[in-house]
């Protein structure tokens, strides 16, 4: 059995994918890709500063590869993404008047998104516009555009690829004040007449944050707002925040601190235990709400590939997946597999 198959009726159940896996480098990731899961998110390989690394330049080798993977797999493609003030083209960050920048953006979405259209099944349009307190984030975009931004790029994607679904995606979705402020944002994009299909929970959890009560209240809603909801970048950290303490800084390397990074060779049971069961509370949920969620997606497909070993500090070794470093199925797959 696998997750696909037994999630089949429910939902679509994705990871995203690195290079190593696109290109078949990575052959164990690849071959528990194609047992497991029916549907593939980009990890990096269709970002601005990937496809689109400078004004006069793009490059589509590992789309191309990306895509044609998900097409010969039969798997549900997404294009992640867009907008995104992060991974962007380094010189959108000095542009500082309005027609310009309404020009570049014009240029990468058609550029980008008509490549493969009737490809791609959904795009992340906008990625992560909102601060926390639900206002919109202070992007280059947003200083330099306004708001009218956001309405000019789900256009642009609509008439580019018209048959792709369209979503806006974001972390902490959960948060009430988040919620909020996505909730006005999908409904001033619907007041525009712009074309909008889901909204994305990035899903960067822990083990105890958020409290599965707030997520399905965002859960239901979104719904509410006649919107398919997606689960995007599935993950649960099990090391400490390091944000608030003492002396911790991002970018130092915590390889060797046995407070930041306490499970150096392997996760002991007994958090082994609580993570299985986390999955399995989440996704209780999950299947609580099926008629309303899409796809769930991990953000990776074994703890190895997992950015969470660095970020929001590098060097880590953490076990947010679930598969492990040697692609075995962790409790956690198991207590998943057995809620059905
Ligand atoms: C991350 C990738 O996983 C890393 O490899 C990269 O260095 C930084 O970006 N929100 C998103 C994703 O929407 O694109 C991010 O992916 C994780 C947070």
């Amino acid at each position: 059995d696998s997750l696909k198959k037994v999630y089949k009726k429910e939902f679509y159940i994705g990871a995203a994918i690195n290079d190593k896996i696109i290109t078949g480098k990575n052959k164990k990731a690849l071959e528990v890709l194609k047992r497991e899961f029916n549907t593939i998110s980009p990890e990096n390989v269709m970002k601005w500063e990937e496809v689109h690394p400078s004004p006069d330049t793009f490059y589509f080798e590992m789309a191309d590869k990306y895509v044609a993977l998900g097409k010969e797999n039969n798997m549900f493609v997404i294009g992640h993404t867009l907008l995104w003030h992060s991974q962007i083209g380094p010189w959108m960050n000095t542009v500082n008047d309005s027609a310009t920048m309404a020009n570049y953006i014009r240029d990468h979405i058609t550029t980008v998104a008509s490549r493969y259209s009737g490809k791609i099944d959904g795009w992340d349009v906008v990625n992560e516009a909102l601060n926390e307190d639900g206002s919109l984030r202070e992007s280059v975009f947003l200083k330099v555009m306004g708001e009218r931004y956001l309405e000019v790029a789900f256009k642009l994607a609509e008439k580019a690829d018209p048959s792709a679904e369209l979503y806006y995606n974001d972390y902490n979705m959960w948060k009430p004040k988040k919620r909020e402020g996505a909730i006005r944002l999908i409904e001033n994009l619907q007041k525009s007449g712009a074309k909008i299909n889901g909204v994305g929970m990035q899903a960067h959890w822990g083990l105890t944050e958020p409290s599965l009560e707030e997520v399905e209240n965002s859960i239901v809603a979104y719904a509410k707002l006649g919107l398919k909801v997606s689960i995007t970048e599935l993950d649960v950290t099990v090391l400490p925040n390091p944000w608030g303490l003492e002396g911790a800084e991002i970018g130092q390397n915590y390889e060797e601190s046995e407070e930041m990074n306490p499970y150096p060779n392997a996760l002991p049971d007994s958090v082994e235990v609580q993570l299985a069961q986390r999955y399995k509370d989440i996704f209780k949920l999950f299947l609580k709400h099926s008629d309303k969620i899409d796809r769930v997606t991990f953000w990776g497909v074994n703890d190895q590939s997992s950015w969470l070993n660095n970020w929001p500090i590098t060097n880590r070794t953490n076990y947010p997946l679930l598969f492990d470093r040697k692609f075995e199925a962790k409790k956690a797959y198991q207590a998943v597999m057995e809620l059905k």
